[in-house]
């Protein structure tokens, strides 16, 4: 067997010479040196060799007589499929501007003839190195740019879920004060109960009429937060556009956070809105989980404060529509408002390591899926803040709906 056929070839190489005896001379040298060598005795020749298979490096002469060299390279160079492939001129022509113009078609290297040996060897192994280096940078390349599709992948995913988990924590939050808010009517129920009961069986004085109608008061307002429980279970899993009035969903969102004794008790609620404000096509339950969140930012920032006024408004120009809700909390620093809409980004601690009792805790979801859920309305939110003085979150939606996927 032939001991060449077992050593591993350095790289296989296309010559292109008219002249046979240079062909030859430089095919034997670099096959003596373990390249594979293919010959070609034309430029049609080289390019259709380069189409059965692709060479590692191209030494290609330059006075031929059908295409010369420069104009086989520039074809190489406009192909997608050989522009990669570096290609040395040879050519007896010692001029500068003949290795200017081989520059210039995408030649990326000169051997004048007559040359040695070892010239020959050094630019065709400079140049496959250089290939290889190049190949090795674009694949380490594209293993990066997986590696961060998949890590893009990943952190939508965990976003996704925090996301969840937080609309799963409002409906928790929502459920406690609706219980705690239960308590009070139906403690009356059961006492006015207890009362008739006594009467019934001792027959005391009581008045009936009176105690009647706490019976009613507390059976409506159970009535009522029930009534608002089930509009909003059945808007919040309407998912398809209707035409909405923001100020009914307002409305609607601070009847139900009334279910939370300290919103109902504590905070000093305004509304200034808009009665001509035309209604719009949005989804219910995105809108009132953006309402939703940005009220709960607010009751964040003034947990502690001694004034504690939420104030909610509707507006609107010629092209917008504008919901705002102002609070007279804590306020943002100029530097951190850049951040706040970014996903995970929250000046308050984790659940599980408040500092106070009854501190607010956060992920920094909240504003982001704001801006998510109204994407697609092409709502767009700012922010005015003092700091010590609060805040204000002024959401706008265009008049005529940007999406024409929705209507
Ligand atoms: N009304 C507000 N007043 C003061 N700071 C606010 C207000 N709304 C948002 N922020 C700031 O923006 C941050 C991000 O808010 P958000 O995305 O809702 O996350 P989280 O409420 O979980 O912290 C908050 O941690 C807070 O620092
Ligand atoms: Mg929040």
């Amino acid at each position: 067997m032939n001991s060449y056929a077992e050593k591993p070839s350095k790289g296989n190489i296309l010559i292109v010479d008219d002249a046979l005896n240079n062909l030859n001379l430089l095919s034997a040298i670099l096959h003596e040196e373990n390249y594979h060598v293919r010959k070609a005795t034309s430029g049609q020749m080289a390019l259709a060799t380069c189409n059965v298979e692709l060479p590692d490096l191209i030494l290609l002469d330059v006075m031929m007589p059908d295409i010369d060299g420069y104009k086989v390279c520039q074809q190489l160079k406009a192909n997608p499929n050989t522009q990669t492939i570096p290609v040395i001129f040879i050519s007896a022509l010692d001029d500068a501007l003949d290795k200017v113009k081989a520059f210039e078609v995408g030649g990326v290297d000169y051997i004048t003839k007559p040359f040695q040996i070892s010239e020959v060897l050094a630019r065709v192994e400079n140049q496959l190195m250089i290939q290889r280096l190049h190949n090795q940078l674009m694949e380490q390349n594209q293993q990066l740019l997986d590696l961060n599709s998949n890590l893009e992948k990943l952190v939508q995913q965990k976003t996704q879920q925090l996301i969840e988990q937080e609309k799963t924590a409002l409906i928790g939050r929502l459920t406690q004060g609706i219980v705690h808010n239960f308590k009070n009517p139906l403690q009356t129920i059961m006492i006015c109960s207890d009362l008739l009961e006594l009467k019934i069986r001792r027959d005391t004085d009581f008045e009936y009429e009176e105690i009647n109608r706490d019976i009613k008061i507390a059976a409506i307002e159970i009535q009522q937060i029930m009534d608002n429980l089930l509009i909003k279970s059945v808007s919040d899993r309407q998912l398809s556009l209707s035409l909405l009035n923001l100020n009914q969903v307002i409305e609607q969102e601070f009847t139900l956070l009334n279910a939370n004794l300290h919103f109902k008790h504590r905070i000093n609620k305004k509304y200034k809105l808009d009665e001509n404000l035309p209604a719009i096509p949005l989804i219910y339950s995105h809108i009132s989980q953006v309402i939703h969140n940005l009220i709960n930012n607010a009751l964040d920032a003034m947990w502690d404060c001694k004034v504690q006024e939420l104030t909610a408004c509707t507006h609107q120009d010629e092209s917008y529509i504008y919901l705002e809700i102002h609070d007279t909390g804590c306020g943002i620093p100029l530097e951190d408002i850049s951040q706040i809409f970014d996903p995970f980004y929250t000046s308050k601690p984790a659940k599980g390591s408040e500092k106070q009792l009854g501190e607010p805790t956060g992920t920094g979801l909240g504003l982001y899926t704001c801006i998510e859920l109204l994407k697609p309305f092409g709502g767009k939110i700012k922010v005015n803040s003092k700091v010590g003085q609060g805040s204000q979150f002024i959401v706008s939606f265009p008049k005529a709906n940007p999406s024409g996927s929705f209507s």
